[in-house]
């Protein structure tokens, strides 16, 4: 094949400053955040490395303490890195202004916690609706948007119920629902099963899974669940500030996944935070 060097040639690799491959999403480039407590700095994110790609689910697992949330704050705008950078669509959140950063965090991102944060006072379509109101959508148009979303999640007839009246499975739903309704590419989940019994944990790790390929999310979800963190596409080890590949690194993971109700569990223990 003959190349004609005043054309440019698209290319699947990174590029020269390390960003915005065709198919990446998101990626971390040697991410570090340092805490201070008194005197001692604690480094739960050494310097990391991290490529997403469009369309994938990502485990994020370790024990807790090691840096799991610290890097999905990071991902999702809620704070800064010490160095380092995130790169959405190829551009580094450090150039984008605060109005632009906002519209990252409420358009391009959802957010769903291990505790729901719903407001229990208001009804399951009211929680959903939130975002929307809060983007300037006037109350009718977002409530029906609302509707829609508690339909998708399998609770279509609960929209008029009180947020406080809902079983722990169904209050996430309402926040799955809440953290999609504004359409983002990128779903971020932190321990979004961790306080559900084993059942409800399985059916909404499902439901994440069906909507996370039906409207072509790219999701990455923290969990201490090392069974549902082998059902993504790629699992990887955040522990001692670096993110590893599988779950290899995590002592005694190996005998995670097999057998009995919560063996893939990490016990939360040793806390592993590098600090220096
Ligand atoms: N705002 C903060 N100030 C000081 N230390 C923090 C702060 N946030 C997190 N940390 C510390 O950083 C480490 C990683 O925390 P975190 O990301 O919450 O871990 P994980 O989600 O894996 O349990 C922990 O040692 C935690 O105490
Ligand atoms: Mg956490």
């Amino acid at each position: 094949m003959q190349k004609d060097s005043s054309v440019t040639v698209e290319t699947e690799d990174a590029n020269a400053a390390g960003v915005a491959t065709s198919r990446e999403i998101l990626r971390a480039k040697s991410l570090r955040k340092v805490f201070y407590s008194g005197s001692q700095e604690i480094v739960p994110l050494g310097g990391i490395d991290l490529s997403v790609e469009r369309g994938e689910m990502i485990a994020i697992v370790g024990p807790s303490g090691t840096g799991k949330s610290t890097l999905l704050h990071l991902l999702g705008a809620l704070d800064t890195p010490t160095s380092g950078a995130v790169y959405f669509a190829g551009n580094s959140l450090r150039t984008l202004r605060e109005a632009e950063l906002a519209e990252y965090r409420n358009k391009s991102v959802g957010f769903v916690w291990q505790r729901h944060h719903l407001l229990p006072d208001f009804t399951a379509a009211e929680n959903v609706a939130m975002p929307l109101l809060a983007g300037g959508k006037a109350a009718g148009p977002a409530l029906s948007a609302a509707g829609d979303w508690l339909a998708e999640v399998g609770l279509g007839d609960r929209a008029t119920q009180r947020a406080a009246e809902l079983s722990g499975g169904e209050q996430q739903r309402v926040a799955i629902a809440r953290a999609l309704v504004n359409n983002p590419v990128i779903l971020l989940a932190d321990e979004p099963t961790g306080d559900l019994d084993e059942r409800s944990a399985e059916n909404i790790f499902e439901l994440m899974q069906g909507l996370h390929r039906s409207h072509h999310l790219t999701s990455i979800l923290a969990t201490h669940n090392l069974q549902l963190a082998r059902r993504t596409d790629r699992v990887l080890t955040l522990e001692h500030g670096t993110l590893t590949p599988g779950v290899e690194a995590l002592a005694g993971a190996a005998a995670g996944g097999s057998r009995a109700a919560g063996a893939g569990a990490i016990s939360p223990g040793e806390r592993g935070v590098t600090r220096v």
